[in-house]
């Protein structure tokens, strides 16, 4: 099993060596910091690293892309794949292990166990992509088992996948923090995204059509207005005049349980799923 020195990161494939440098550093009383990713590592990625670096004495990355959370029409093999890129991106921000294991090591001959995602995973992406939390949840879960961490670092661009974390954590008592942090944006209100390099000139055009909505139904919020349908109706009609036509969902819900709220007199979110050309995009807005 490989596990290889790349300037100061350390490379591991083999999920026992891991689990051993992980509980070796928590008996010398180190909090390690975990950030799963699936590689193609952009600005979001990375304040997700720094939060970890900042708040634990060791920093693990896995760097995976799952395969069981592509349903079989989507891009698992064009999903962007650049492990030199990212270990090199790590190196500079004292991340200690980035755990690369192969398909084969997660999923072993005979793999047969599932999770049943908790309820808050039902809507939403849940309803769009059939499968995709039961593969987020079971990987998630064996990442846990084998990086068992102090404090894992989530995106909040992926809000929903976050909740449905948090869920599961508190349902199975799974002794570790979960820690959401905010969305990084490009200058112009895009979302940093892996799949943003899909996005030829004119989609990515197109694409900044989401961010818009999502500001748009912000500033009504703010003004009074307290109707989800008519925010939902507002997001429609902006991402229609940014030439965004697909739109999967674009709903308002309570931030806590994601249910569909009668008026916005709690904390919401606006969360947006959209194809722009060939790309899947999603994306999201609290109100506080
Ligand atoms: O957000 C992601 O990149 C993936 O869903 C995750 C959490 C790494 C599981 O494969």
């Amino acid at each position: 099993m490989r596990s290889t020195m790349t300037g100061t990161v350390q490379v591991i494939e083999c999920p026992d060596s891991m689990r051993e440098l992980v509980r070796a550093a928590q008996s010398n009383g180190r909090r390690v910091g975990l950030v799963p990713t699936m590689g193609a590592l952009h600005e979001g990625h990375l304040s997700l690293v720094r939060a970890s670096t900042t708040e634990c004495d060791v920093t693990a990355v896995t760097i995976f892309v799952n395969p069981s959370q592509f349903g079989a029409n989507e891009d698992l093999d064009q999903y962007p794949r650049s492990l030199e890129n990212d270990l090199a991106a790590l190196e500079s921000l004292a991340v200690e292990w980035v755990f690369a294991p192969q398909t084969a090591q997660m999923y072993g001959p005979g793999f047969s166990t599932w999770i049943s995602p908790p309820e808050i995973a039902a809507t939403l992406e849940g309803e769009s992509r059939p499968g995709h939390f039961r593969g987020v949840c079971t990987i998630v879960l064996k990442l846990f088992q084998i990086l068992p961490a102090d404090i894992v670092y989530f995106g909040q661009k992926d809000y929903q996948q976050s909740q449905v974390i948090r869920a599961m954590a508190r349902d199975l008592d799974l002794p570790i923090e979960v820690s959401v942090q905010p969305t990084v944006r490009e200058s112009d209100g895009l979302a940093l995204s892996s799949r943003n390099q899909y996005l030829n000139g004119a989609d990515r055009q197109r694409a900044l059509g989401l961010s818009r909505a999502l500001q748009a139904a912000a500033a009504a919020v703010a003004d009074g207005e307290r109707s989800p349908q008519a925010v939902e109706q507002l997001m429609l009609s902006e991402l229609r005049n940014a030439g965004v036509d697909e739109v999967e969902y674009a709903a308002v819900a309570d931030a806590q349980t994601l249910a569909p709220v009668q008026n916005i007199d709690r904390p919401c979110v606006a969360l947006i799923a959209a194809r722009v050309g060939q790309t899947r995009l999603i994306d999201n807005r609290l109100f506080e």
